[in-house]
């Protein structure tokens, strides 16, 4: 096992910059996670750790070796793609056996290695099947069961689960985290989809266009987001971002006024343009005094919860999210009067996308 080290990595690519400036550092035996919208630079990524691709400046260690020279196969790494590219002409055995072959490992090691990572995977059943006798699921099995085989150093996964049907990606998603809790190999892993990003990782790391936006622990980023990208993209639903103008003691948004805290208060300017975040947990439906009226535009129903997203009357471009009681009957055109919990109020530079407020943590 080993860390994995980045220094400066950039990649450009002929006309434009794929990855830039990424540093960080994955800890021996951690899990993370490297996330963002489509095209922001994650499989740049580790396609750049991997070997499979070389980064145009920067510097990559793996353990303390720098390792910017060393060809993809004497990496000690072993990565999984999201189509996972298992041999069709060898059985389930044969294809965890393949890379352990390719390193001249001797038969006993390659018998031993099969049954234990069969057995971790509960696959020991399939063993003699070619792939197409598989379901995606399983498939997706053998192809992780033939990295963890190898023993790797370093474990790096893009995007693997993406194309499992919902009920088989949630079951394997727990696997793959209990499976880490038991091998413990430095794992590195590339999704789109936040739900894997807070489950799965130790530490986040949160891309959008080629830069980091901001690393830490899911409750971190969740509870203290940098940037606006950050705090709409972790969250489901979204975090309700309202365009707002600062009157001096409140917030005004299509006529009606959200009131300003009084300790932030001395830190704003009237006139001031910002973006008020508010996530769906601290919108309250209050019959009395709401801070805003609103109008039910959908409600979907959820079971343990009913999702409900509203408008304001006079801006119905605008949609906040919010998630109520499932005993609550809601249909649409319905007023809403809501109050949001202010102790949670970001702000945010409608430009930049910086957060304003709160200003540290
Ligand atoms: N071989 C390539 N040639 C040119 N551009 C590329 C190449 N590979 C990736 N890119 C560009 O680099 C950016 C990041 O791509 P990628 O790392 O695949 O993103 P992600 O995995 O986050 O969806 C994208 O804009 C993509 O078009
Ligand atoms: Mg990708």
């Amino acid at each position: 096992m080993a860390r994995v080290r980045l220094e400066d990595i950039t990649r450009r690519f002929s006309k434009s910059v794929a990855i830039a400036d990424i540093s960080f550092e994955v800890p021996d035996g951690e899990f993370w996670v490297l996330v963002g919208p489509s095209g922001c630079g994650k499989s740049t990524i580790l396609r750049t750790i991997a070997g499979l691709d070389a980064a145009t400046s920067g510097n990559l260690y793996i353990g303390d070796t720098l390792v910017n020279q060393i060809p993809a196969r004497q990496r000690d790494v072993a990565m999984v793609f999201q189509n996972y590219a298992l041999y069709p002409h060898m059985t389930v055995a044969e294809n965890i056996a393949f890379g352990l072959k390719m390193r001249r490992a001797d038969s006993n090691t390659l018998q031993e290695r099969i049954e234990t990572v069969a057995q971790i995977l509960d696959i020991a059943h399939l063993l003699d099947r070619k792939p197409r006798q598989l379901s995606g699921g399983q498939q997706q099995r053998v192809a992780l069961g033939r990295a963890i085989a190898r023993q790797p150093q370093v474990f790096l996964l893009d995007e693997p689960l993406s194309n499992l049907d919902a009920q088989l990606r949630d079951g394997t998603r727990s696997e793959l985290k209990q499976l880490h809790q038991r091998v413990g190999i430095t794992t590195i892993y590339v999704t789109h989809d936040q739900v894997e990003a807070m489950t799965l990782a130790d530490q986040i790391v949160i891309l959008e266009r080629g830069t980091i936006q901001q690393i830490g622990t899911p409750q971190s980023i969740y509870a203290q987001p940098q940037n606006r990208m950050v705090a709409t993209f972790l969250g489901s639903p979204a975090m309700n971002i309202l365009p707002v103008t600062y009157t001096g003691s409140g917030f005004a948004i299509a006529g009606q006024t959200i009131p300003c805290p009084a300790a932030l208060q001395s830190k704003l300017v009237p006139r001031q343009q910002l973006d008020l975040g508010i996530r769906p947990e601290h919108l309250q439906i209050s019959p009395d005094s709401g801070h805003l009226i609103t109008e039910v535009s959908l409600s979907e129903p959820l079971g343990k919860e009913t999702l409900v997203r509203v408008t304001l009357p006079s801006q119905r471009s605008l949609i906040l999210n919010l998630q109520v009681s499932p005993h609550l009957n809601l249909r649409q055109g319905d007023r809403l009067p809501l109050t949001l919990d202010l102790t949670h109020l970001f702000l945010f530079d409608p430009g930049t996308g910086d957060r304003l407020y709160p200003k540290s943590y």
